[in-house]
């Protein structure tokens, strides 16, 4: 880990347009309240809270898929990518691996055929992918093929920060325990930045370096994981900590 930024965020505040307002007029329905945090590069941070909370909110924030109504996000790094719960909704049913893989480079990269196999494959590899991988269709993998398969997908066009939004939930214990081998080894070899999003701390003590403690779309508590899951400094947080 390095002193330098992936990501700042300072005081953002956001949320909906909800319609049917007074005259009918669409209301600002705010669900992030002045939420400040920092993440460094290399730097894995979790981020914990009931549902409802803002936690996803907060992901699209960052993606640029919710805009601000006040304050800003600075990125470091070029744009994240996304890692998703559900892998069927992010991989497209229809195309095989091996084209769900190279569709960003044709349309984003500016490498010849040659060399976009190469890195097709050489990111296969990252995510410990057999080659036969690559003439599936994402059904015909396994949950825990799939997930890589969409972690390559993010990785492909080698970001530096990733947003996870519960990628291990929907996942059996065992697959859960490899992805997060997985997301840490990848975070050591590519020095990648995490916004680590789950409702499970025991995840986020395994894989974290820090955490967010998010409470009706503030953030209460933040510290070092250990830290932080040591001694609670509030009483949300203890809660959050008994409930597991
Ligand atoms: N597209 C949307 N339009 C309007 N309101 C929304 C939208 N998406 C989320 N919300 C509302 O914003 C609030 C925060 O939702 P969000 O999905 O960010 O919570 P979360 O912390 O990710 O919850 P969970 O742990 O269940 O995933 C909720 O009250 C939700 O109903
Ligand atoms: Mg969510």
């Amino acid at each position: 880990m390095t002193d330098e930024l992936a990501l700042s965020v300072r005081h953002l505040t956001c949320g909906y347009r909800a319609g049917g307002g007074l005259w009918g007029k669409a209301v600002r329905q705010e669900v992030l309240r002045d939420v400040t945090f920092d993440i460094g590069q290399g730097e894995i941070l979790g981020l914990v809270g009931e549902s409802g909370t803002g936690k996803s909110t907060l992901a699209k924030a960052i993606l640029g898929m919710v805009k601000p109504h006040s304050g800003e996000i600075i990125h470091y790094t070029r744009r994240p990518q996304m890692i998703f719960q559900d892998p069927y909704s992010s991989l497209n049913p229809a195309y095989t691996v091996a084209w769900i893989l190279e569709e960003p480079l044709r349309i984003f990269g500016k490498y010849d055929g040659p060399e976009r196999k190469r890195r097709v494959r050489d990111i296969l590899d990252r995510v410990e992918l057999p080659e036969e991988t690559l003439d599936a269709k994402p059904a015909e993998l396994s949950g825990g093929q799939r997930q890589r398969v969409s972690i390559a997908a993010a990785l492909i066009q080698r970001p530096k920060f990733l947003v996870a939004d519960e990628p291990v939930s929907a996942l059996d214990v065992t697959i859960q325990a490899q992805i997060l081998q997985l997301l840490k080894r990848l975070n050591q070899e590519l020095g990648l930045s995490y916004l680590f999003i789950s409702h499970d701390l025991n995840v986020v003590y395994q894989l974290c370096h820090r955490v967010l403690v998010m409470k009706s779309g503030r953030i209460v508590e933040q510290g070092p994981v250990e830290e932080l899951f040591a001694h609670p400094q509030q009483d949300y947080t203890r809660q959050l900590l008994a409930a597991e």
